[in-house]
């Protein structure tokens, strides 16, 4: 059923209605990208624009690359993640029109042919997430970069990923950091990433969390979401970090600190979430407790170290979907969710739609800004305008039905003085 002989390439066509249902009941919890929707339809600024997209292909996403068809577009997409594609979304994508190229459980080289696939369009914007296009584009499609005006990137692995290629001087277009608009990592980063990390561990394993000592790795955007929301259900929380502010940071919030080495032999239930290799690795495996759980919510499945877990065990087996069971020489039994994939994506919907609702608005008008200012803008990686942060979060908050206090004339006045004093 699988086709790939159209302007598409989908695990099967007739799953579309099961799509659209996803996508319409998401779209109604998403206020902020429904209102740029109207607008851009009434607009219609990218007419004649083609823009390539490489994100998780999962409902919302599917709003956001509807918006940008409905505002003009030519629009063409891959998977960020090969676990974590919805082929009933991917085939409503393809019904109304755009030309998507992803099926869930894509091989590494299916994974990359499709992204080429969606690059054949000749973008003039690329939407990318975790920098896997832009990187693709700078070592193998280097002829599509002069019709190439900018892109945008959307988590913080990739938007470290590009700023390591704007150091080393090999960045050809300008890229802008979607992540690290305010209302992106603060809202998407800790209560996207914090919910719906359990969601998928809760989900995949049917376990519960209070009474469990949760060892979360890296206390950063994810990390503190997912600590915070451990702490919710019930379980101590083990926070391990490298930052010594952030280590700090997290023991004043009332979490316990210690090194991977000691938490390896308390833990219950692992969450790697820091953009970093191989931070739960063979030594650590080798002092855990039988039964223990391990999830990654990290960009790469490399944070869990795979090849350690196959090294160390003498048979691999699939207890339940999306678990994998490594048992070790001495009978202790290890369970891997989601093959160290970003396990709210891969085994579960991703963040609510509420989230998603913001960092997609951020991501539609990153595009635009794309159009307007690229002839002006330089090869490099760029934050958004507080404007554009500040218009989503007014437009959340109105729909929120909260209002906010102003300013008043002579509290600007005061504000901006330096005269005045005791
Ligand atoms: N699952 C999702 O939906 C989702 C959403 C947003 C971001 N992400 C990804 O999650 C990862 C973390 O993002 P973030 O915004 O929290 O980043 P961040 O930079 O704010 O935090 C990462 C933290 O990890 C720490 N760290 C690095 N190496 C470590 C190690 N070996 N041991 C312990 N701590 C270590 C760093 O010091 C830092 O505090 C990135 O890969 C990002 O792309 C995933």
């Amino acid at each position: 059923m699988v086709d790939c002989t159209k302007d598409y390439c989908v695990k099967d066509i007739s799953l579309a209605p099961e799509g659209w249902k996803k996508i319409d009941w998401v779209s109604r919890f998403m206020p902020v990208l429904r209102a740029i929707r109207e607008d851009f339809e009434r607009r219609k600024p990218f007419k004649g624009v083609k823009i390539a997209a490489t994100l998780h292909l999962e409902m919302k996403t599917a709003f956001l690359l509807l918006t940008l068809k409905a505002a003009g577009a030519e629009v063409s997409a891959a998977a960020s993640n090969p676990l974590s594609t919805q082929d009933d979304v991917v085939a409503a994508l393809a019904e109304a029109g755009i030309k998507v190229y992803a099926i869930r459980g894509e091989t590494r080289e299916e994974y990359y042919e499709n992204m080429h696939r969606a690059l054949d369009i000749g973008p003039n914007i690329i939407i990318d997430d975790g920098a896997d296009m832009v990187s693709v584009v700078h070592r193998e499609r280097q002829e599509l970069i002069d019709e190439i005006w900018g892109a945008s990137e959307e988590t913080t692995t990739g938007v470290i990923r590009l700023r390591a290629m704007e150091r080393d001087g090999v960045l050809r277009f300008p890229v802008i950091a979607v992540n690290d608009a305010y209302t992106k990592y603060l809202f998407d980063n800790r209560y996207g990433t914090g919910q719906s990390t359990w969601d998928g561990i809760i989900r995949t394993t049917n376990l519960l969390i209070a009474g469990k000592n949760v060892v979360v790795v890296g206390y950063g955007w994810c990390g503190r979401g997912i600590a915070m929301r451990a702490r919710g259900l019930g379980a101590t929380v083990i926070v391990v970090e490298v930052d010594p502010i952030r280590a700090l940071e997290a023991r004043m919030d009332g979490f316990l600190v210690m090194p991977m080495r000691e938490a390896a032999k308390i833990g219950d239930i692992f969450i790697t979430a820091t953009g970093n290799i191989n931070c739960i690795r063979r030594e650590h495996f080798e002092v855990m407790k039988d039964g223990v759980i391990l999830a990654n919510a990290g960009h790469f499945d490399v944070e869990i170290s795979k090849p350690d877990l196959e090294a160390l065990a003498v048979e691999i087996s699939q207890p339940r979907p999306n678990i994998t069971e490594y048992r070790l020489a001495d009978g202790r039994r290890l369970y891997l969710l989601a093959e160290g994939r970003l396990v709210n994506l891969a085994a579960a919907d991703g963040h609510p739609a509420e989230i998603m609702d913001m960092s997609f608005a951020l991501q539609a008008k990153a595009a635009e800004y794309i159009k307007e200012n690229h002839e002006r803008l330089e090869p490099k990686v760029y934050t958004l305008p507080r404007e554009i942060d500040e218009m989503v979060a007014r437009i959340k908050l109105r729909a929120m039905g909260i209002e906010i206090e102003e300013l008043t004339e002579e509290q600007k006045r005061y504000l901006e003085s330096w005269e005045h004093g005791t």
